[in-house]
């Protein structure tokens, strides 16, 4: 159980208005490597800005407090290179006016020093990867001229262009119907397994998390509330809160689902 990311008495507030908002309070975390790990949690309860603080992109506005060490990489890590990090909106990390070829290619050459041709290569490859239909015209095709589906598995495909350690999904799958939010999270599981990443996997559906993570920590008010492995949050909370989150499922067992979109867990 090696810590890949070590938060040790994280504590960030926002400046708004006047005011100061303490959006994490004091939180200590391992994120173990090679470990598929959920952050859940009701709207406000700091998760965003969790992944964000671990990503170094927290705004201007922000203050922090505490630690954020990277025993598992030995340095401080780049974004992009060693964090891939997919937003709930694709149009946030997608270029609107840039091909979806160039996009990728631009991020497997800036930090894997490839040439041009070697990088779209490698972008026709991870296109494959998370199985956009003909990646080859795809590859030149710019992002409005896809579905929300497609569009996300493309920032899922630059996220992951330069082979980072940790991937972050923050509400990656929020916007997409049932189906096709399960089709992206069977792609996050395989792409995690196949290159060996670490998963920080943020939702506000428990059920969602469970069929992803192998451990789960809830978060609310800016406050870690309980950790503990899916198995154990799921069957046994500690928690009322947790539990609030689990009676508003009904049945986690999303199998059937998954069967329904033509894939498996
Ligand atoms: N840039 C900002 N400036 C001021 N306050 C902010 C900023 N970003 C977040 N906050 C506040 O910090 C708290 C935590 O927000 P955060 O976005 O981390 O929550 P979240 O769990 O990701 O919520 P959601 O599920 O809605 O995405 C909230 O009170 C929010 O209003
Ligand atoms: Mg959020």
């Amino acid at each position: 159980m090696s810590a890949l990311v070590s938060i040790r008495d994280l504590t960030v507030t926002y400046r708004r208005d006047g005011n100061v908002v303490a959006a994490l309070k004091n939180i200590s975390l391992d994120i173990v490597a090679g470990e598929r790990l959920a952050i859940i949690g009701e709207s406000g309860s700091g998760k965003s800005t969790l992944a964000l603080a671990i990503a170094g992109l927290l705004p201007a506005s922000s203050a922090v407090g505490g630690r954020i060490e990277w025993p598992g990489l030995g340095r401080a890590p780049l974004l992009g290179r060693d964090i891939g990090f997919v937003f709930q909106d694709p149009s946030a990390s997608l270029d609107p006016v840039m091909t979806i070829g160039k996009q990728i290619a631009e991020v497997a050459r800036t930090h894997l020093g490839l040439t041009w041709s070697q990088a779209y290569a490698k972008a026709k490859t991870l296109l494959e990867r998370v199985r956009l239909p003909d990646p080859d015209s795809a590859l030149h095709a710019f992002p409005h001229q896809l579905s929300g589906g497609q569009k996300q598995r493309v920032a899922i495909a630059a996220a992951i262009a330069a082979g980072p350690k940790l991937l972050i999904a923050d509400e990656a799958t929020s916007a997409l119907d049932t189906i096709v939010q399960a089709e992206i999270v069977a792609l996050i599981r395989h792409l995690v397994a196949e290159d060996g990443m670490t998963l920080l996997f943020i939702s506000h559906d428990i059920a969602l998390a469970a069929q992803l993570a192998e451990r789960i920590a809830v978060f609310r008010h800016g406050q870690l509330v309980e950790l503990g492995t899916t198995a154990r949050i799921v069957d046994a909370p500690t928690q009322a809160y947790t539990r609030t989150l689990l009676d508003a499922h009904i049945g986690l067992d999303a199998a059937p689902l998954l069967n329904r979109a033509g894939l498996s867990a």
